[in-house]
């Protein structure tokens, strides 16, 4: 089969032929028709991930049809349209995942390729509304994004949230789940065409990050959020105490801007504030993110598609962050 193969840090993602996987009971084939893109994808080809091993196939992202199962029981998953849970072995508490978590991508072989191989419980059915580019763009970004909202900051409607970075795959997502919710939302992000793109779906108004007093123009707009969605840390973290209502939820899952600088604790304990970490989400989640997104019909954001062959193409893109939403692989 063809795959995306990463032979070494550094090194440009090749397209070549590989041995297809073989399956051992419990597991499946999937023939991808698309995947999709995560932050993750471009750290690990730049070497700055756990564990990283090669020669590897990355992808944590994919939608396609069962072609092979590893175990008569499963026969009746063959033909079917899925959507694949990235959030591997996510163990037995609800609150946190277990020692033996992975994600699929690494260390496991992913979806950058004509076929992956996966366990049957893994499997979704495909949202019928969406195409398979759109189904592609769900699985990691929409279930971390939907974990940190819903499980983690128990948002509702009515409640001010403001998404860092909204041009992110995950800021788009919790934006779209945020306004499908009720809740008034607020972005930031580097540009201002993005923040218009977020308006356009639902944003009630955005900031600059990278204006001196952004923080300053959001106290303006609002007295206060109830819920802080980052995937970024760095400087402008030190902000988000003042900016929450008292008992304000701030939910992180990514450091793609460093790390968290010091911070005035005070905020966080006079104000009664909930500092929440978060990552991917556990099989109810995932089923809970799917029916949301069937419930209100919702259609991921996709930046731009790539032929899976141009898969070096489409990291590059991500790493100048010049993306809105998500960006997709067609294995044409
Ligand atoms: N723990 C988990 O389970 C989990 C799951 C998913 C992602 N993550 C992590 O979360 C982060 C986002 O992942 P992704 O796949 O959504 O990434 P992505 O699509 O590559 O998005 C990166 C975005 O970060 C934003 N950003 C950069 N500097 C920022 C700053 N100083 N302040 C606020 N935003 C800033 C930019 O938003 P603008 O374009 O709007 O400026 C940029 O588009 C990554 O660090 C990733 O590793 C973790």
């Amino acid at each position: 089969m063809k795959a995306i193969v990463l032979e070494a840090a550094d090194k440009p993602l090749i397209c070549k032929e590989v041995d297809k996987p073989v399956l051992a009971p419990g597991e499946v084939l999937v023939h991808i028709k698309a995947a999709a893109l995560n932050r993750r994808d471009y750290w690990i080809t730049v070497g700055k991930y756990a564990g990283i091993k090669y020669p590897s196939i990355l992808g944590s992202d994919g939608a396609g049809i069962v072609s092979e199962v590893g175990s008569d029981q499963d026969i009746h998953w063959l033909n079917q349209k899925v959507v694949i849970n990235p959030s591997n072995n996510y163990g037995d508490s609800d609150d946190h995942q277990g020692a033996d978590f992975k994600i699929l991508g690494l260390p496991d072989n992913g979806t950058f390729a004509e076929y992956v191989k996966t366990r049957v419980e893994y499997l979704h059915p495909k949202p019928v509304h969406l195409t398979w580019e759109q189904a592609a763009a769900l699985p990691l970004a929409g279930l971390t994004a939907y974990r940190a909202l819903f499980t983690k900051a128990k948002a509702k409607k009515g409640d001010k949230v403001l998404i860092s970075g909204v041009g992110a795959g995950t800021g788009a997502f919790a934006l779209q789940w945020a306004v499908a919710a009720g809740c008034q939302v607020f972005v930031t992000s580097g540009s201002g065409e993005k923040i218009e793109r977020a308006k356009q779906l639902g944003a009630a108004a955005g900031v600059n990050y990278k204006a001196q007093d952004w923080a300053e123009q959001l106290k303006l707009m609002v007295h206060g959020f109830d819920i802080i969605i980052d995937s970024a840390l760095g400087n402008g973290f030190a902000k988000f105490p003042d900016l929450c209502n008292p008992g304000g939820r701030i939910v992180i899952f990514g450091g793609t801007a460093g790390n968290i600088p010091p911070l005035d604790g005070r905020k966080i304990f006079w104000k009664q504030l909930q500092l929440l970490g978060t990552t991917m989400g556990t099989y109810d989640d995932f089923v809970a993110m799917l029916n949301f997104v069937n419930n209100h019909q919702l259609v991921p954001v996709i930046d731009e598609t790539f032929p899976l062959k141009d898969a070096q193409k489409a990291v590059d893109k991500m790493a100048n962050s010049s993306q809105f939403g998500k960006i997709v692989l067609q294995n044409l």
